[in-house]
């Protein structure tokens, strides 16, 4: 039986989320793919904080290299989140012909072009879709299931911890503060909550959808971003005397070309489902010129629903290998030349 081995770069929660994934449905996953995947190496500058998961210790090293030089490795699997060392490893991952599965937002949102033009010249695969939605399968329906469609408008819940934050201060009176450390503790938070909080994880992922549903490179600091920082109680409270419940939500529009991009606390009006995802839920909502609207929903954060998306990439490109076409997609879902520039929007 073929084997496809993979390494894993970065053992944190949805890492040990992916080994749990590989261990507890190992048979499930071969019986689909009609080959055994492996995992060969882990890497992580941690390897002596137990995890929720056994491994074999020789499986361990805290050199990130013992994988990006091992010709033995088929696929590249980065959790390690951040800007750097996650793009040099990436970028060495695609030049020594390695598939790369990876849930980096922060990441594809700054260096996407860069690392796709990689990957579309040494002909492998570069997949994400744990960087959007968690579990949520937003990232193939926008690129495979929906593609036939013209998109004119998204609207999302993209953060989780931030969705988390919201739900418990408007549903249960919950303190901001308190609640933040409970999103951290259920891991949904990023390792700098910042991001989560000030908007910049929704902005990053936002910035992902506009490429996909409109074909364009998004400069990332042209996106407004406004985070639930300054949030208080009082504003959720007032809203909801008014009817509204107070949501982070991402705006993505495009009109005849201009490109509207943002990301702010907004009311939305309680009886619309949109007001109606809580918790660590997210969901998207979209609207296509054949589709119409269209939401998907699901859980955006957390180590189950996440892995659950990694993995779901690692079986796509492993089926791929086996048929001997990996690397042949566009990731971005459009031929390279077909990429547009279009100018954001300034807001008013
Ligand atoms: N910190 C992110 C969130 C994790 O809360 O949504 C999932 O991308």
């Amino acid at each position: 039986m073929r084997e496809i081995k993979i390494g894993l770069l970065g053992f944190g929660t949805i890492g040990t989320g992916v080994v749990k994934v590989l261990q507890d449905n190992a048979q499930l996953l071969q019986d689909r793919l009609g080959a055994k995947l492996t995992l060969a190496r882990i890497a992580d500058l941690d390897i002596q904080t137990p995890r929720a998961v056994t491994v074999a210790p020789e499986l361990l090293t805290t050199d990130a290299d013992a994988i990006l030089s091992d010709p033995a490795i088929d696929l590249v699997i980065e959790l390690i989140g951040g800007y750097e060392p996650a793009r040099s490893f990436v970028l060495k991952a695609i030049a020594n012909g390695k598939h790369v599965v990876t849930a980096n937002k922060a990441l594809l949102a700054l260096h996407g072009a860069e690392i796709f033009a990689a990957a579309e010249a040494k002909g492998v695969d570069v997949y994400f879709e744990a960087a959007v939605g968690g579990g949520i399968p937003i990232i193939s329906a926008i690129r495979e299931n929906l593609c036939a469609n013209r998109f004119t408008s998204l609207f999302g819940i993209l953060n989780g911890t931030c969705n988390y934050i919201l739900s418990r201060m408007t549903n249960d009176g919950d303190d901001y503060g308190a609640v933040l450390k409970d999103a951290q503790e259920l891991g949904y938070a990023e390792a700098d909550p910042t991001f989560d909080v000030e908007g910049i994880d929704t902005a990053h992922k936002l910035a992902i959808l506009i490429s996909l549903c409109f074909g364009t490179r998004v400069r990332f600091k042209d996106i407004h971003t406004e985070g639930i920082s300054n949030i208080s109680a009082l504003d959720i409270h007032f809203a909801s005397q008014f009817g509204y419940r107070i949501k982070l939500l991402a705006i993505g529009k495009n009109e005849n070309g201009q490109i509207e991009a943002r990301v702010h606390p907004t009311m939305i009006p309680d009886n619309y489902p949109l007001a109606d995802v809580h918790g660590a839920f997210n969901a998207v909502r979209l609207v296509g010129d054949f589709l119409g609207p269209a939401m998907l929903y699901g859980r955006g954060a957390g180590m189950d629903a996440t892995a659950s998306a990694v993995m779901g990439d690692v079986m796509a490109i492993s089926r791929d290998m086996l048929c001997g076409v990996a690397g042949r997609t566009p990731a971005l879902g459009y031929v390279p030349e077909a990429i547009k520039d279009l100018a954001i929007k300034p807001m008013d």
